[in-house]
């Protein structure tokens, strides 16, 4: 096991702070609420403990406070290492959770973090639940702990990139337990990665930077649920976005949104901002910083860094290297300046505060269904990746519509009939893509 060390975090004297913004955020986070009110006498997570791998934001902390309330025990890291926000992991450790998080840790505290969630209290009982986002966790239980894995009962995972390397293991015959791929819950991937970056994109450029956005061209690579997302937020904003994509599919998509599509090489020479939002790797490469104009910002919104060749960047010119303040960085490359913003690292939560509230009310809800699911019924899943059924997809969005005053039309039974579905729902076939 691991030494028991109760919470580390950057300073706990901000602990006030971050109970003043958590309360905030519980009033925009009506799935997680109504959830706690729902299970209050049931408490359905009573003996789970729940090791969690999370942005470790405000938002996550009313996730947090959630599970707990629900009855599990939980222990906490962050899944990057600048995205932690700590107001908010100190206002967790002073309620007594162990929390190992802190804004702009490096790679070996990072991995000693996630560590130190894998083990319960002074008695050092093993964690028996997973809740990741992007499969940090997971793959240090699998590779570097397999021994936990049979006490585990399942894990549930929040993004895209996460869910990939899920599938990937699923096939290779290596996933030791059932897993439910949270992304892909429509009120999820349509929503967080969506809506979510359409705020949190341009948040991050202006807090990070503060250039005028209105005017200025910018380059989205990528247009799946994140990159729609992301080139609306340009897009409202007043810039001229340009889209690249590999997939017809999502190229289309793009040009019928009205983008212009065209390949980086292409772009690069006007273009002023350059962002990543495809999850896969190189897309940013040496010779395309060569080929940009004076201060172009360059950033990736993904999940992992290898969007953008940092590497090769800190390796050809890291001697011109100079911090602007953190997490936003300028280097002259043949005499022309680029800002890297996060090291290359997911710009919503380096440089700004990751989604709203709302969003990741939705994102969570499903997180929690997710972990009451497998905890529970864990005996009707195989080793295999599933996801939430579409009733659960239906309640998680309708516990978000009295917020913002949506009044939905009632179905008659007629009307269900002729379109073949229940009175109370799913509303949609499976095939069905919204
Ligand atoms: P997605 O699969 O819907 O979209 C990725 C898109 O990139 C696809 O359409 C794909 O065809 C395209 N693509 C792949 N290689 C490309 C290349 N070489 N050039 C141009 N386009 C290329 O995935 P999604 O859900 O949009 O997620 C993208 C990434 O963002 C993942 O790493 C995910 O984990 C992460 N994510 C980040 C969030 C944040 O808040 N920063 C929120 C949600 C997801």
């Amino acid at each position: 096991t691991v030494a028991y060390t109760p919470y580390k975090v950057k300073d706990i004297s901000l602990a006030a702070w971050g109970r003043k913004e958590i309360e905030l955020a519980e009033a925009e986070m009506p799935g997680l609420m109504s959830l706690r009110e729902e299970f209050k006498n049931e408490q359905p997570l009573k003996g789970a403990r729940i090791a969690g791998c999370l942005h470790m934001t405000i938002q996550t902390a009313v996730l947090i406070e959630t599970l707990i309330s629900l009855g599990a025990e939980v222990t906490w890291s962050s899944c990057n290492i600048f995205s932690t926000q700590d107001q908010a992991a100190a206002a967790i450790a002073e309620a007594g959770i162990p929390v190992y998080a802190w804004k702009g840790m490096t790679e070996e505290e990072f991995n000693w973090c996630i560590e130190q969630t894998l083990f319960f209290g002074e008695e050092r009982k093993p964690l028996n639940m997973i809740l990741d986002d992007g499969g940090d966790l997971t793959n240090m239980v699998f590779d570097k702990y397999p021994e936990l894995t049979e006490g585990i009962r399942g894990l549930s995972e929040e993004t895209t990139t996460g869910v990939h390397r899920l599938y990937e293991r699923m096939k290779k015959g290596t996933l030791a337990m059932p897993a439910i791929n949270v992304n892909d819950s429509v009120t999820k991937s349509k929503f967080d990665n969506k809506y979510g970056c359409r705020e949190s994109a341009v948040d991050a450029i202006r807090r990070a930077t503060d250039v005028m956005l209105a005017g200025k061209r910018v380059v989205v690579c990528g247009y799946g649920d994140v990159g729609k997302g992301t080139a609306a937020s340009f897009r409202g904003n007043g810039a001229i976005v340009t889209v690249t994509e590999i997939d017809p599919i999502c190229a289309l998509q793009a040009a019928m949104d009205g983008f212009e599509v065209k390949k980086l090489e292409t772009v690069l020479p006007k273009a002023d901002i350059v962002i990543t939002t495809t999850g896969n790797k190189d897309i940013v490469r040496g010779e395309h910083f060569k080929a940009m104009k004076d201060k172009t910002i360059v950033c990736n919104i993904g999940h992992f860094d290898n969007e953008i060749a940092v590497a090769w960047l800190n390796n050809n010119y890291g001697d011109t290297k100079n911090e602007i303040k953190p997490q936003v960085d300028k280097y002259t490359i043949d005499g022309k300046d680029i800002i890297l913003l996060a090291e290359g690292r997911l710009v919503n939560l380096g440089c700004a505060t990751g989604h709203p509230s709302f969003v990741m009310s939705n994102s969570f809800t499903n997180q929690t269904l997710a972990q009451i699911e497998l905890w529970n019924h864990t005996n009707k899943y195989e080793n295999k990746v599933y996801m939430l059924p579409k009733h659960l997809d239906e309640k998680v969005a309708a516990l978000h519509l009295e917020k913002i005053g949506v009044e939905l039309t009632d179905l008659s039974q007629e009307q269900a009939e002729y379109i073949g579905v229940e009175v109370k729902g799913p509303f949609k076939p499976e095939y069905y893509r919204y």
